[in-house]
């Protein structure tokens, strides 16, 4: 696979990860690609690079179009080494270019790799002239890193939006409608439930500025390239910011000896009598990215683990401390657990629920050792009370 022409003297350039199966901790399971893209203009400019140990393929792509040291421009869009990897090795042989980040962007490059660059710095607005066509830079903090920013090309049309409207999918093809969005929603759900999804603010903010471009194509740093389903992806991301949901709840557990799952299924009977959709996922078995992804559109998460050492089973923190961080918003919150001689699982649940800022219904349910019959029925009352409560919202 070579080059691939987005428009015309615009190619991607990009590099794909057939075989990543776990980036910073999301568990990719298609693999990735890095997307680079270079302009050949009167000047000639590459966005982004590849994460280094991809340079070469970077490198034959960009020679099937021009030698290397033809590039005037390295536009960093964003710092992240899956994006900067390869800019030492290709400032090598771009010898005369400048690179071009925004601010932020330049203090973490001079951490990272500590070179006396030709470097240009730009703002929201700044633009670069490529001859006949000019490109436009938005800063974006915080979709991904405090540096990022967007690069704009108005007389193509063409938004190269780095993280954002990504996903981590490795394909021969490039383009939305090569896949098909069947293929493609999931794993830009996913991305964005494990990536993105505590910065929902900046998103929406970016959303509202990206709605006054025209734009028909949307190029991200991961993934396919957009050109079909835009209006789609767009409607989708507006809802994720907003973290609609849909008639749904996700009871997420371990269990020691069995007795948190046995509590876990009542609960989840109670939820299917009552006609709302419910989902289990047992942690050990099931793994954060994916359980991530179905708390995007659930509107109830309930939360199970047995008490060891007075805490909450391994798996659980693990799950929650990553919870936390990705802040999920408007759900109903509820933690339930056996134990043995001391509690302490289901407090820890909740304090973390809390600490998220999801709104918990307690108290918690816990029971000693083996669940009986008569608890049971009250999970499975608890399951229909979280339905109705599910529904009225
Ligand atoms: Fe794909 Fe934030 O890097």
């Amino acid at each position: 696979m070579g080059k691939v022409a987005l428009k015309k003297d615009i190619y991607w350039v990009g590099a794909i990860d057939w075989n990543i199966r776990n980036f910073h901790g999301y568990t990719t399971p298609r693999g990735s690609t890095y997307n680079a893209y270079l302009i050949v203009d009167e000047k000639v400019a590459l966005i982004d690079t590849v994460k280094a140990p991809f340079f070469e393929e970077l490198v034959e792509r960009i020679q099937e179009i021009i030698p290397p040291d033809k590039i005037d421009y390295l536009i960093t869009n964003h710092l992240e080494l899956d994006h900067s990897g390869s800019l030492p090795k290709i400032k090598e042989l771009a010898k005369n270019a400048t690179i071009i980040a925004s601010e932020r962007c330049k203090g973490g490059l001079a951490r990272y790799f500590k070179k006396e660059w030709p470097l240009h710095t730009v703002k929201t607005g700044d633009t670069l002239d490529l001859g006949k066509r000019k490109l436009t830079f938005v800063e974006v903090p915080m979709v991904h890193w405090p540096d990022s920013m967007v690069t704009y090309s108005p007389s193509d049309k063409i938004l190269f939006s780095n993280d954002a409207f990504g996903q981590h999918l490795a394909t021969s093809k490039r383009f939305d409608d090569e896949v098909g969005w069947e293929i493609i929603y999931p794993e830009a759900a996913t991305y964005y439930a494990n990536i993105v999804m505590h910065l929902s603010g900046p998103i929406l903010k970016t959303l509202d500025q990206a709605k006054e471009l025209a734009v028909d194509m949307i190029a991200p740093s991961h993934g396919v390239i957009w050109r079909t389903n835009i209006e789609k992806i767009v409607k989708a991301y507006y809802s994720w910011v907003k973290f609609e949901a849909k008639e749904k709840a996700l009871i997420i557990y371990d269990t020691m000896w069995g007795s948190t799952e046995k509590m876990a299924k009542a609960m989840g009977e109670g939820i299917a009598e009552e006609g709302v959709e419910v989902r289990m996922m047992n942690i050990t078995q099931t793994g954060r990215t994916e359980i991530m992804r179905e708390v995007l559109d659930a509107k109830a998460v309930l939360i199970g683990s047995p008490t060891i050492n007075n805490g909450m089973f391994p798996t659980v923190a693990d799950f929650l401390c990553y919870f936390k961080g990705l802040r999920p918003q408007k759900k109903i919150g509820v933690a339930f657990g056996s134990y043995g001689w001391a509690g302490g699982a289901t407090k820890a649940i909740i304090e973390e629920l809390k600490a998220t800022g999801i709104e918990v219904v307690e108290p918690e349910v816990k029971y000693p050792y083996l669940p009986e019959r008569e608890e049971l029925e009250q999970c499975k009352a608890l399951g229909k009370r979280i339905a109705a409560q599910i529904k009225k919202q």
